[in-house]
């Protein structure tokens, strides 16, 4: 087949998908306003999912929205223990995700038991626990933090000792910044994050010598020290429009360079990165029914929720 004949198959694809997506946005928008509802997403969804969105953040910036809504349904975009940690702190409203098995892997290399046998070796020391956990593991923990605020939640304590989990990389780059503490890690961390190798990224800064490097914290260590910024996905915004280069490289999942694209269009992004599938289980046609019905709807244990909440809260107290 002629390559523009395979060309023109694709636009007119593409103009049957824009047109269905058009439609699908449209009902969703009014099914949230008839119904109270406010959709909140994650920077990793899909590109046609922010459309639907009431607020596009980080997980700091999403809890932060979810706490402080009146609406009376969370209708939230991302993966479970995001949604979960919506129920917590506002356990009020009624929240919803499309998949509920829409997990975490670096969440799941934690759970409760074995954090508390774990505990037992370390009586002196803080739990600090990333939000990328179950609300079991939060119930077990002195205080959250999230990618853009464990540095401070960290050097906020006043032990020396402190267990820091699930991502061994981020506790890392916690240490690094905090040497005054002992960070005991567990040894979870992000497949999608983790398979990133220094070797990809020296190969592609001697191709893009004026690009800049934008990382998360989940990469390995020896990858972030070869990054020119190392923030949240939210903060991977702000440094690129603050920046004066015009071209970065993007590590973290791949939704992001979407986002950055969106934010903005005048300079350019690539991704050197992987894809959560968790995350791309979202779908409008998905949206449309969680909202049409209202299920499912995120359930936590009273009990486990209000010891998670407090570590929240503490959290709270000092970002
Ligand atoms: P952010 O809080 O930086 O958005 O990260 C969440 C996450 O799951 C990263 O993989
Ligand atoms: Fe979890 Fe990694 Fe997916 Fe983030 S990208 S939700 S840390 S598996």
């Amino acid at each position: 087949m002629k390559v523009g004949k395979v060309l023109d198959g694709l636009l007119v694809f593409n103009m049957i998908l824009d047109k269905r997506f058009k439609k699908l946005i449209e009902e969703i928008n009014a099914l949230k306003k008839k119904k109270k509802a406010i959709i909140l997403v994650h920077n990793y969804q899909r590109p046609e999912i922010y459309e639907v969105a009431d607020f596009i953040g980080d997980s700091l910036e999403l809890c932060r929205k979810a706490a402080e809504t009146d609406a009376e349904i969370i209708l939230f975009c991302g993966v479970s223990f995001m949604a979960e940690s919506a129920a917590i702190l506002n356990p009020k409203k009624k929240v919803l995700i499309p998949y509920l098995d829409a997990g975490c892997a670096m969440a799941d290399m934690v759970d409760a038991k074995s954090l508390r046998l774990f505990k037992k070796k370390y009586p002196d020391a803080k739990v600090v626990c990333y939000v990328n956990s179950s609300a079991e593991v939060k119930a077990e923990s002195d205080i959250c933090c999230t990618s853009s605020n464990a540095v401070m939640v960290v050097k906020s304590l006043k032990e020396k000792d402190v267990i820091f989990l699930p991502d061994k990389n981020l506790a890392d780059y916690v240490q690094r910044r905090v040497p005054e503490k002992k960070i005991i890690p567990w040894q979870g961390f992000c497949p999608v994050h983790h398979s990133l190798t220094k070797e990809y990224i020296l190969d592609v800064k001697k191709s893009y010598p004026k690009a800049k490097i934008l990382a998360h914290p989940e990469c390995r260590p020896e990858v972030l020290d070869l990054a020119d910024h190392v923030s949240s996905t939210s903060g991977m915004i702000g440094c690129a429009r603050n920046s004066k280069a015009n071209e970065f490289f993007v590590l973290t999942e791949c939704g992001m360079v979407e986002r950055l694209n969106r934010e903005l269009p005048d300079k350019k992004f690539h991704g050197l990165c992987n894809m959560c599938f968790d995350m791309k289980k979202n779908t409008l046609p998905a949206i449309l029914k969680c909202l049409e019905e209202e299920n499912p709807v995120v359930k936590v244990d009273k009990k486990v929720s209000l010891k998670a909440k407090k570590a929240f809260d503490r959290m709270f107290m000092i970002v």
